[in-house]
């Protein structure tokens, strides 16, 4: 519905450069939009004229019994009101699409590259990797929904000189028995004690790059020590994945490209975008506005940037996508405008289009006291822990509300309210900023929160199932303005989508799904439902179905994870 009227505005207005609300009381309409201003802007006319004009051509762009009416209000704001069979209409699509409701169904031939997660071997998978996994995984599946063709990448951290660091540390003082038993944990202690080392024997820089460049070679033992420590670190890795039902489609890291480095240096240099200096090979980005970026080291190694462009060109030639996305935080601002920049300048897609490349940033996770959350230094915990700690303190809200969980059961379920805990945690704030990590705020059964809108979920599901069976929609008793909100609030929801897809902000969708609870609950606590007269039940028994649906299909492209009883 909302859509119709957006398109409708879009015919005459050119452009989708305005918004469209849902108003809270219906004094100012059912909808109200800001475009008049934009067409007068557009056409240099006087807003009230645009908002006329608006006004007429909304009324041929639409089907004929869309509106009630339209009134122009404050100083050049359209009110919408919307006519009773628009709504009926719409309530009916609903009912009818049942749980594909929004869904794109035909799939686009587009496909869109979503790179997330994307850890580094032998370390421990940090917070911002966490975030990553949460808002990539999102956003995958929202793009899935809508029917695009989605490839989930994992660009595994697994080449580059730290890794003949490693090597010289596991060579010196490493021990085969301890790595066996927690293969993460000691890796990482040996790659801290090579950096402490170094500063009384600055020799094992050397000898490092050394290590490295004998792995580059070919060197079996090199070869088998990183194989080794790859296969450990993915096995940790898929611990946590497991935890968070994250699935990649593809699992190509840096180490993949190393056959394909001297052809991009080639390529670099036939293509004139890099020049030599003091050994080392440079593209210059100053007509971007961005500072050097060295794409070879003066001994010769590649850089973490030259497997980028690898992979890029590899990406474009292997799934020819319309998007590549990368999920990474802030820090690599810079990283990746070089990145895009260099893609400008040099014949990636060998004549192929070259796809849209978006970094899609995100801020730090800040414990409660402010400070950076780390889960690196001494100041944070452990991923796996953090995790535990989340399902641990779900339980203990699960016992103090005192549902009673049969064992199993109970363990299952805070499994599922701690874990979505966590991810609505960090997907209903804005990606761009940096997060606040509250324990309280995110458990909460009340507030803006995972387990608010699995409760709100779960008590609709309870409505149903005393209801038995949910009778065949009467379309008749969609009268009150209430019963009308909730249908207009659903209806929101291929937009909320559309806006998810174009931004890549997963919080809209949070919020929507936040606002809808709210709404489903004082409905139901001001409307009877299951003691209404027949046909009005039947009207709102399918309102709390759809609404149930909405809820959990929202929930499940945010990756969250939804329960019948709690
Ligand atoms: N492995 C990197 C890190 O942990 C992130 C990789 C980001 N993706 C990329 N295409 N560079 O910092």
């Amino acid at each position: 519905m909302i859509q119709t009227l957006k398109k409708a505005i879009e015919k005459r207005l050119g452009s989708d450069e305005f918004e469209v609300k849902i108003e809270n009381s219906l004094e100012r309409g059912h909808l109200s939009t800001n475009a008049a201003f934009v067409l007068a802007e557009k056409e240099n006319l006087a807003p009230l004229q645009a908002a006329e004009e608006l006004r007429s051509s909304l009324h041929q762009n639409a089907p004929g019994d869309f509106f009630d009416r339209i009134e122009v209000g404050g100083g050049g704001f359209l009110n919408i009101w919307l006519s009773k069979e628009a709504i009926q209409g719409q309530l009916a699509k609903i009912a009818k699409a049942g749980s594909g409701w929004a869904r794109v169904k035909g799939r686009k031939k587009e496909a869109v590259i979503i790179e997330y997660s994307s850890p580094n071997i032998a370390k421990p998978m940090h917070i911002g990797h966490l975030r990553s996994t949460i808002i990539g995984d999102a956003i995958a599946n929202v793009f899935e929904f809508l029917g695009y063709k989605t490839v989930r990448w994992n660009y595994i951290g697994d080449w580059g000189t730290q890794f003949g660091k490693l090597i010289v540390a596991y060579k010196r003082w490493g021990n085969k028995g301890k790595v066996r038993k927690n293969p993460i944990e000691e890796l990482d202690k040996l790659y801290v004690r090579f950096h402490q080392e170094l500063k009384e024997h600055p020799e094992l820089e050397a000898e490092g790059r050394e290590e490295f460049h004998k792995l580059e070679q070919g060197n079996k033992g090199n070869r088998k020590l990183w194989r080794w420590f790859k296969k450990e670190s993915l096995k940790e890795f898929g611990k946590i994945y497991n935890r968070l039902g994250i699935n990649f489609s593809v699992h190509v890291g840096e180490a993949y490209y190393e056959k394909d480095l001297t052809g991009i240096i080639d390529l670099l240099k036939e293509e004139k975008v890099v020049y030599e200096s003091e050994g080392a090979l440079i593209a210059d980005l100053e007509r971007f506005g961005l500072p050097p970026a060295m794409v070879r080291k003066s001994d010769g190694s590649t850089l973490y940037l030259t497997r980028d462009i690898a992979s890029l060109k590899h990406r474009i030639k292997e799934y020819d996508p319309k998007k590549i996305l990368y999920v990474v935080a802030n820090e690599q601002a810079l990283h990746f405008s070089q990145l895009f920049a260099l893609a400008k300048s040099t014949d990636l897609a060998e004549g192929a289009a070259m796809p849209e490349l978006t970094h899609v940033k995100f801020g730090l996770v800040r414990g409660e006291t402010g400070k950076k959350f780390s889960s690196r230094e001494g100041t944070g915990i452990k991923l796996e822990e953090l995790l535990s700690r989340a399902v641990e303190l779900a339980k203990q809200a699960l016992v103090e509300r005192d549902v009673s969980f049969k064992k199993d059961e109970m363990k299952e379920v805070s499994e599922t309210v701690g874990i979505g805990a966590v991810k609505y945690n960090d997907l209903s704030q804005n990606r761009l900023s940096d997060i606040v990590f509250d324990w309280d705020k995110m458990l909460s059964f009340d507030g803006n929160s995972g387990p608010y809108l699995q409760y709100t979920y779960a008590r609709l599901r309870s409505i149903l199932k005393k209801a038995r069976r949910v009778p065949k929609l009467d379309l008749s008793t969609l009268e009150s303005e209430s019963d009308q909100a909730l249908v207009l609030k659903l209806a929101e929801f291929p937009d909320v989508l559309e806006r998810v897809r174009r931004s890549y902000m997963p919080s809209y969708l949070a919020s929507y799904l936040h606002e809808l609870a709210k709404q489903v609950n004082s409905y139901y606590h001001s409307e009877p439902v299951l003691y209404s007269e027949p046909s009005l039940r039947a009207l709102r028994l399918n309102l709390v179905k759809s609404t149930a649906i909405t809820l959990r299909n929202g929930l499940r492209l945010l990756g969250i994870k939804t329960i019948e009883r709690m």
